[in-house]
């Protein structure tokens, strides 16, 4: 297990690519990181980082001025100056739920164009199972088409950071999966992680297939517990019992856990969603039934509709003389990704009755816009004060810190109804009801 310096290339500029190039670099590797982007390539350079995450951009910074990290647009010189190539592109959902490999398929063509020695592709994007064994092919033929034969292998070592925590996260995992095959590379791997692997056994190997399967597994896994606590939080609401009693009775015995069960309006983001239903897309592929997989991606979806449902049950179908306060847009705290943010099936609702949004978010304000453009019927507020005014009420969809303790006094003068619906479940129901307020929060016994 030596400490050596390994030279490392990163292909995918987005956030488990950026994220991983930084805290190699960080921990003395010489890290290459390539995007086909040339223009946000040059951004980089210049230490822009194209998306908001805690404590990447000095990671980013720190790295390149100590000529650490690079950032190329040339597939050839990527390929041409690690030995490690890890492919960290997109897979987004293709239309029936499988994952999109366009991206990496396009990666591992390049590698094959212009690798001239040994190298180990390492598979960092989350992709179905069997994807090592097809880049492996299709470098393959590349070579072949070369009319070359190298030696290389293919592995795959699956991310588990979270948005928004995701330098923390990859700095400190709680383990490090590698599905590879061969001692060397094996050893390679230990040398590699040697700076992350602390304090226990982090590392764990397996066959690239077990890799690839335990990303999907522990994604689905954690969804599952989220849509588990939202049913109850259903059952909660229908019976009259308060699902945040429920939460902490059920998470006190260890072998279910405080984490992930907080009821919501939903899970959102890039990951769960998607990979729901890409692993449900695997299994049918297999003849596998994936019923609970059916059913986690069902009530999520009944989830999302749940604050535009209570919405219209506190002010009627007819929205059209409304204006709803919108707190939080990002689909989590931390970020500015709205991507299946759960206010945007809130939002989609409010205008398809007729209503206005004003929203505020500490972070994602400009990443809606790009999706939503410029319209009338969505004003954006530069404080959260402001998103209240003549509005009639509000609506809280993302937990950023700033939303905990607001002024529930300014709250009800400012609201033509003294009306909060909370999607996080962050105020206590007994001391809005004592200021006259009326709240309605997700499985709370109303
Ligand atoms: C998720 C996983 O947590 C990471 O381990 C994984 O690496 C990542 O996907 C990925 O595959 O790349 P992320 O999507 O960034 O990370 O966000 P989470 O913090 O997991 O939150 C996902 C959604 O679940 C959010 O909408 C959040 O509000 C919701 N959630 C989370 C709940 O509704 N309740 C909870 O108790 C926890």
């Amino acid at each position: 297990n030596r400490a050596t310096t390994m030279k490392i290339s990163i292909f995918g500029s987005g956030y488990v690519g950026l994220v991983q190039s930084a805290i190699f670099a960080d921990v003395g590797h010489r890290v290459t990181c390539m995007d086909v982007d040339a223009d946000r390539i040059e951004r980089l350079r210049r230490g822009d980082i194209p998306f908001f995450e805690p404590g990447l951009e000095a990671k980013v910074i720190s790295g390149v001025e100590q000529g650490l990290l690079s950032f190329t647009a040339d597939a050839a010189e990527a390929v041409g100056a690690s030995d490690y190539l890890f492919i960290c592109v997109g897979t987004p959902a293709g239309s029936d739920g499988s994952a999109d490999l366009r991206y990496v398929m396009s990666v591992a063509d390049s590698i094959a164009q212009h690798m001239e020695g040994r190298k180990v592709v390492v598979n960092k994007s989350t992709v179905p199972v069997g994807t090592a064994d097809a880049v492996e092919a299709r470098i393959s033929e590349g070579l072949t088409a070369r009319g070359v034969s190298l030696p290389f292998e293919v592995c795959s070592n699956p991310e588990f950071l979270k948005e928004g925590a995701a330098v923390t996260d990859a700095m400190s995992p709680d383990r490090i999966i590698v599905g590879a095959r061969s001692k060397a590379t094996i050893d390679e791997f230990r040398q590699m992680y040697r700076a992350f692997n602390r304090n226990h056994e982090k590392l764990m190997f397996m066959d690239p297939r077990s890799a690839e399967l335990t990303k999907y597994a522990a994604n689905a896994m954690l969804a599952t517990k989220i849509s588990f606590i939202n049913e109850i939080a259903t059952i909660a609401e229908a019976v009259g019992a308060d699902v945040e009693s429920i939460r902490k009775g059920i998470g006190a015995d260890p072998r279910i856990g405080y984490q992930f069960i907080y009821p919501g309006a939903g899970y959102g983001g890039s990951c769960f969603p998607k990979d729901v239903l890409a692993l449900r897309h695997l299994a049918e592929a297999q003849g596998c039934p994936a019923q609970i997989l059916s059913a986690v991606n069902d009530t999520n979806q009944r989830q999302k509709q749940k604050l535009g449902q209570r919405l219209i049950a506190c002010l009627g179908e007819d929205l059209s003389d409304c204006t709803v306060a919108v707190w939080g847009l990002s689909f989590k705290p931390n970020t500015d990704d709205m991507r299946e943010a759960p206010s945007r099936t809130l939002m989609e609702t409010i205008w398809a009755h007729g209503g206005k949004v004003q929203a505020h978010d500490p972070q994602s304000m400009a990443a809606c816009q790009a999706i939503y453009g410029d319209r009338d019927d969505l004003i954006y507020c530069e404080n959260k004060d402001d998103a209240l005014a003549n509005a009639d009420c509000l609506v809280v969809c993302t937990e950023w810190k700033t939303f905990w303790s607001p002024d529930f006094d300014t709250i009800k003068r400012t609201l033509k109804h003294p009306i909060i619906i909370d999607g996080r479940n962050l105020y206590d129901p007994g001391q809005l009801e004592a200021l006259g307020i009326h709240y309605y929060a997700i499985g709370r016994g109303r």
